[in-house]
């Protein structure tokens, strides 16, 4: 039998998680375990993030660590995949010592096998970069390390072109999975055990099967699951509707949270970034979500310094944000990538230092927002999902709320996948602390109207980064799965 293992380190987002999945299942038929140990691997792989300059820079800094390995053992095949191999491309193959035998771009991972046959056989580096229009991977059932909490990529690519954006480039055009495929999935997930499932695409709203949008999706994944907590990001405000907000509110296993990126708060900033939304428009949105789920937790993605972007700009970012009062949100310095129609078209013009210096202050207010709203939680109850032990203290649980906020508990009478009812004594800016209320011999934990309603907004847990390579995180893997008691909802 072949023993063969693989190794993959994934940086970015949460589809390269899940597409991690994907290339793991794949090699997995062909033979290949998986590894956490770089040294063991027959077979080592980055899967790599484009979206940001500096995402790029951490790839670079890691190949010069690998370079020593391939010294000592050629014979491991190394590769690249993801956005940045389909940026790229030969350019990789070309540079850094050629320790890369492989760069394979998102849409042609079911060639791994073949491909990593071909350059053990031959020596020479292989490169498969086409773009699909078709290909979503739905016949192929991701491989999961056991967990509570996983992802399912439902669409793939994205058509917006917002001008600033590179991932149109990398991951190509929209398709869709079919609905009885993802809903199938979630069952299955159930079944290993799984508490949590997040649906993704980098525009889910756009989500269409045979006539079904992305709400009908989420109905039937709720359906399909109705223990299960579903999760989705991320949305586009332009394709942003009532009809989902009214999906979400029918189904008291959706999480009450929405990840609406705005980018800026300045009109002619947005027409810029080919937004293809206003100030107004997004604030309508914003205005409908808050009357119809006052519940509902809202996090965002901004981008300071874009080209041209002058003080009264920035300020208008700043006045948005205040109104809206986000929850969290993911704050980036503007990164011009090539290809881009703002890489090509518009200077960026924006000096480094006032980018920082905008960019702090926004994750500044931001922070504060953030604080103001965990200390309205002191002494609210949520039903909150177990996912592990805290990190910082070994005596403590951490999980998080509906609204996908981290709490942390004593670690007494609880267990890795339970679903149970906390309530909150003290808060910091990204964590609410709190003590288990109800009895472990409770097998059902349901949701009280202070979870739904009263609480007018749960907080979220996104702590704000400029410099996280995990945007859109949740790339944190929670711990072993331990026996399941209670239901929920
Ligand atoms: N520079 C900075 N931030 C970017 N993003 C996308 N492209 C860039 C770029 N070139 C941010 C956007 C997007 C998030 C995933 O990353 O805010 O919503
Ligand atoms: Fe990039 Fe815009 Fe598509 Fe998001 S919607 S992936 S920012 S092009």
């Amino acid at each position: 039998m072949n023993t063969k293992k693989v190794y993959i380190e994934t940086y970015g987002c949460q589809m390269n998680v899940a597409d991690t999945e994907v290339v793991l299942s794949v090699l997995d038929k062909a033979g290949y375990t998986p590894t956490t140990i770089l040294d063991d691997a027959d077979l080592a792989f980055m899967n790599t993030c484009a979206i940001r300059e500096n995402a790029e820079e951490k790839v670079w800094n890691r190949l010069n660590h690998w370079k020593g390995l391939k010294r000592r053992k050629p014979e491991m095949v190394m590769g690249l995949l993801g956005c940045m191999a389909e940026h790229l491309r030969k350019d990789l193959l070309q540079s850094k010592d050629n320790i890369i035998d492989l760069v394979v771009g998102p849409d042609e991972y079911r060639k791994l096998p073949a491909l990593v046959e071909a350059t053990r056989d031959s020596g020479e580096s292989g490169i498969a970069v086409k773009l699909s229009r078709t290909e979503t991977y739905d016949d192929i059932l991701p491989f999961r390390a056991e967990g509570i909490s996983a992802f399912i990529s439902v669409m793939r690519g994205c058509d917006k072109f917002c001008t600033f954006c590179v991932v149109p480039f990398t991951r190509g055009r929209e398709r869709s999975r079919t609905l009885a495929s993802i809903a199938d999935e979630c069952m299955q997930l159930e079944q290993q055990g799984f508490k949590e499932i997040t649906l993704l695409g980098q525009n889910v709203n756009s989500y269409l099967d045979e006539g079904k949008d992305f709400s009908d999706l989420l109905a039937a994944c709720a359906k399909a699951v109705p223990n299960i907590r579903i999760r989705y990001t991320t949305s586009h405000p332009q394709d942003f509707d009532q009809k989902l907000t009214d999906t979400m509110q029918n189904y008291a296993n959706i999480c009450k949270y929405i990840h609406l990126p705005l980018q800026s708060g300045s009109d002619r900033i947005l027409k810029l970034m080919n937004r293809t939304y206003t100030r107004k428009h997004y604030m309508s949105i914003i205005e409908m979500i808050k009357k119809s789920m006052p519940e509902a937790a809202l996090s965002t993605d901004i981008i300071v310094g874009f080209c041209s972007e002058t003080l009264e700009d920035h300020l208008q970012t700043m006045e948005v944000m205040r109104e809206v009062e986000y929850e969290g949100a993911y704050m980036f310095n503007y990164s011009p990538r090539p290809n881009t129609k703002a890489f090509d078209t518009l200077p960026d013009d924006v000096p480094l230092v006032e980018k920082t210096r905008r960019l702090n202050q926004i994750i500044n207010m931001q922070n504060k927002i953030a604080e103001q709203k965990n200390l309205m939680e002191i002494g609210s109850e949520h039903t909150v999902l177990v996912e592990g032990r805290s990190k910082k203290n070994e005596s403590e649980w951490k999980g998080r709320t509906d609204s996908n906020k981290m709490v942390i508990f004593p670690r007494i009478d609880a267990e890795v996948g339970e679903y149970r009812r906390v309530k909150i004594l003290r808060s910091n800016s990204a964590t609410l602390f709190g003590e288990l209320i109800d009895v472990k011999e409770s097998k059902h934990i349901s949701r009280t109207s202070q979870d739904r309603g009263e609480v007018i907004y749960d907080l979220t847990p996104l702590v704000i980064s400029s410099v996280s390579e995990h945007e859109h995180s949740g790339v944190d893997q929670p711990a072993a799965m331990l026996p399941i008691i209670s239901s929920v909802f």
